[in-house]
């Protein structure tokens, strides 16, 4: 018997008895236990392609949605290529052509099991150039995140490109990368200008700021439906020292009430920035995550180990968050 959604589910689930869920935090199958007069019944709940599935004895029962099981969150990472691009501008600037290809890196990372891909298409094209864009815009399966600075030309080709969200970043021209969040309260209006022509033309917005109070909540005036936490203060705060720096504490402590007072306005909560292998586990204290953007650590690891491995192992270094 198939049961298609999450509310049927858990009518059905209810109807048989409240069951006793031992979770696994390793993921994989959860033990649904349900007491009848003597004798219980054994059931694995296991997530199939994003649903829920109940098995008795080997056989499907009945499926819902994921979403309905707070034991289910599933933190997804996007792979930010630009610095793929960088390596290739650093030997063929201007040339139009030349290697290692963005693009062939976004297929990579999804077929690795990447949730999205991230490019920032900077005023400067210092990276990323428009003709890579609108490759990726063909080829990407999962979700095209841009990046963006909140300027006329940029905001113009977004919405021809139709990315499936926007991330709106700062931009100075003398940074090595986005270094600080988005002043959202000095540019609240224009953001929701350009906040609104996004989601108009279907694509989602998110917002790239410090775990900053006054931030957080013009965001959420502004109406976007994403913010982006910068954790770039806590990685380098975490790599100041091999003990225990109680400063990268500190850090993590602002970015766990910037996720949950984003996550209560009803903001969505990516984070993003210096994050790698040795800090991530630590980074998964902070709740109510959608979705981590990460770059350069990944690409640096590829150099020895190749994309797909260092994708994967960026993805099983997140696969134990409960959110
Ligand atoms: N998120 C945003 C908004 C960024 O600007 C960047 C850097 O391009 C990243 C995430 C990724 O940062 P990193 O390359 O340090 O992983």
């Amino acid at each position: 018997m198939q049961i298609n959604t999450g509310s049927q589910y858990f009518k059905k689930e209810r109807s048989l008895g409240t069951p006793n869920e031992s979770r696994n935090r390793r993921g994989g199958a959860i033990r649904i236990v349900i007491a009848f007069a003597n004798s219980p019944l054994i059931w694995h709940r296991k997530v199939l392609d994003g649903k829920i599935i109940l098995c008795f004895d080997g056989i499907v029962f009945c499926g819902g949605r994921a979403r309905n099981a707070a034991s289910m969150i599933m933190l997804k990472l996007g792979v930010n290529i630009d610095h793929v691009a960088t390596l290739r501008e650093a030997r063929y600037r201007g040339r139009g052509f030349g290697e290692p290809d963005p693009v062939g890196a976004a297929r990579i990372c999804e077929a690795a099991g990447a949730h999205g891909i991230t490019a920032h298409l900077r005023e400067d094209r210092r990276h990323i150039q428009d003709r890579d864009i609108w490759k990726l815009r063909e080829v990407v399966k999962t979700r095209l995140n841009l990046e963006m600075a909140n300027v006329l030309e940029i905001v113009g080709i977004a919405l021809k490109l139709k990315p499936d969200i926007v991330c709106i970043v700062p931009e100075r021209r003398l940074e090595v990368t986005t270094e600080g969040g988005l002043d959202v309260i000095a540019a609240e209006k224009s953001l929701i200008g350009t906040r609104k022509k996004m989601n108009d033309a279907g694509i989602e917005v998110s917002l790239f700021i410090a775990p900053d109070e006054k931030q957080i909540e013009a965001s959420a005036r502004v109406g976007s439906q994403f913010v982006e936490l910068h954790t770039g203060q806590f990685a380098e705060e975490f790599h100041k020292s091999e003990i225990r720096n109680p400063k990268s504490e500190i850090e993590l402590q602002r970015l766990v009430s910037g996720a949950k007072q984003a996550h209560a306005l009803g903001l969505k909560v990516n984070a993003g920035h210096g994050l790698n292998y040795e800090n991530l586990p630590a980074l998964c204290r902070v709740p109510h995550l959608v979705e981590l953007n990460i770059g350069h650590s990944i690409i640096s690891r590829a150099v020895f180990v190749g994309l797909e491995k260092a994708v994967r192992e960026m993805l099983a270094l997140m696969k134990d968050y409960r959110g």
